[in-house]
Order: structure tokens, then sequence, then C-alpha cells
């Protein structure tokens, strides 16, 4: 049996992270095995391809460097993680997925998405999410929210996160248009709510997949 690959995407500060952890807590609760990840990053070889593409005195990274970068870190998931867990019929949660890449080095960035989606072929090979949640938030309100994150935790990995407003407006805007593109996939859920209003909307959305 096959598992379900769901991921969650959205701007800085959505609430996204939050929302993983509270819809992974519920499946888990109601029998289902859960295995969950996170792009930049997942594996260990991910998790060192992220240093170099987070770092904030990499600013003078071009862009196909951190789209292939985003997308190493993919297929070391895709085949070392994901694959395997859905094989097992696990449920697998990833806080971003190849929509990141689309939005922010395709749109945000400028490279087309049809360069994305080349490269998507090549590093994950056919799988695409059942579904998607984009957990959408006004930009300012979402970027106070990722910067005062930032300085709480003295995170240094935050060269995407210290791009310009117009650069994160590109972003917002090419969620909206992603949902409406492929509306049975990618739903929009608004991030602007109480933590537990949201969570509620994420499990109604969630549950016909399982049943
Ligand atoms: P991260 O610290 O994981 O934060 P977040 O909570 O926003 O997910 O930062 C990841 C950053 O990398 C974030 O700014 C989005 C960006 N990103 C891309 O530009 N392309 C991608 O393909 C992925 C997965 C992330």
């Amino acid at each position: 049996m096959r598992g379900k690959f769901i991921t969650f995407e959205g701007p800085e500060g959505s609430g996204k992270s939050t929302q993983i952890r509270m819809l992974a807590a519920r499946l888990r609760s109601s029998g289902r095995t859960v295995f969950e990840t996170a792009e930049p990053g997942g594996t260990p070889i991910g998790m060192q391809i992220r240093r170099v593409l987070l770092d904030q005195q990499n600013r003078e990274m071009c862009p196909t460097t951190e789209l292939l970068l985003m997308f190493a870190c993919r297929a070391q998931n895709v085949e070392q993680w994901i694959l395997p867990a859905l094989g097992e019929g696990q449920i697998v949660l990833s806080d971003r997925f190849t929509d990141s890449s689309l939005v922010y080095q395709g749109i945000a960035r400028g490279l087309g998405a049809e360069v994305v989606y080349d490269v998507d072929r090549i590093a994950c090979r056919g799988l695409v999410p059942d579904l998607t949640l984009v957990i959408d938030i006004d930009t300012e309100t979402g970027l106070a929210r990722a910067h005062a994150r930032n300085r709480r935790t003295q995170d240094v990995e935050t060269r995407l996160d210290e791009q310009a407003l117009g650069f994160h407006r590109k972003v917002r805007d090419a969620y909206h248009q992603l949902a409406s593109d492929e509306p049975n996939r990618v739903r929009l859920i608004d991030g602007g709510r109480d933590e537990n209003a949201v969570a509620e909307e994420v499990w109604q959305t969630v549950l016909p997949l399982l049943a």
C-alpha cells in the first residue's frame, strides 16, 4: 500500500511549522503512522547543504546555484526518506517541497517555472504531493513574525528571510496563483487566525484524503 504525501507551504512567518506539528500529533493520536520532514534540509546530507544555502555570508550565490542546491536536498530526501516511508504506507508530512522552488526560485528570483519543472523531473522522478496546504499570511505580518523569531533564536540561517519586501510579496502572490491553477491539489488556508482555528481547517482539509 502506498501512503499519502502531504506538503505544507507558505511565505515566511505563516505558522506552517506549528501546523505541521499539530497535524502530526492529531494523526498519530488517531492511530496513523506519520513521517515528518522539512526542506531545505531533512536528511543529514540535506542539513549540510542547508547550511550553505541559508548562510547570510553567501550573498553572492546565483539563483541557479540556489535552485540546484534546493533540489540536491530534495533528491536526497525523496530517495532516502520519502519514497521508503510512502512505500511502507506512512503519511509523510513535508515542511516545503517543489512548490517552494517554483515560487521562490522560479517566480520571485525569475528563473521561470519550466526550469524548475525540468530539475524536478530529475530530482523527484514524478513524485507529486497528494495534497498541498498553503498557510497564507499577509506579507508584513509574516515577516515581522519571522524576524522576531530570528532575533529570539539568534538564527544565522536567514539569507532568504532577509530579502526585500517586494521579493516576499512576489512569493505570496505566486502561492495564490498556484492555488488557483491547481485547485484540486493546492489549498489556501488563512494563517492569520488563532492557531487552533487554523489547525481545525487543516484537519478538515486532510480528512477526505484519509478516508
Ligand atoms: P527555513 O528556515 O526552513 O524557514 P521556513 O520556516 O520559512 O520554512 O527557511 C527556508 C527558506 O528557504 C525559506 O525562506 C524558503 C526558502 N526555500 C526556497 O527558496 N526554495 C525551496 O525550494 C525551499 C524548500 C525553501
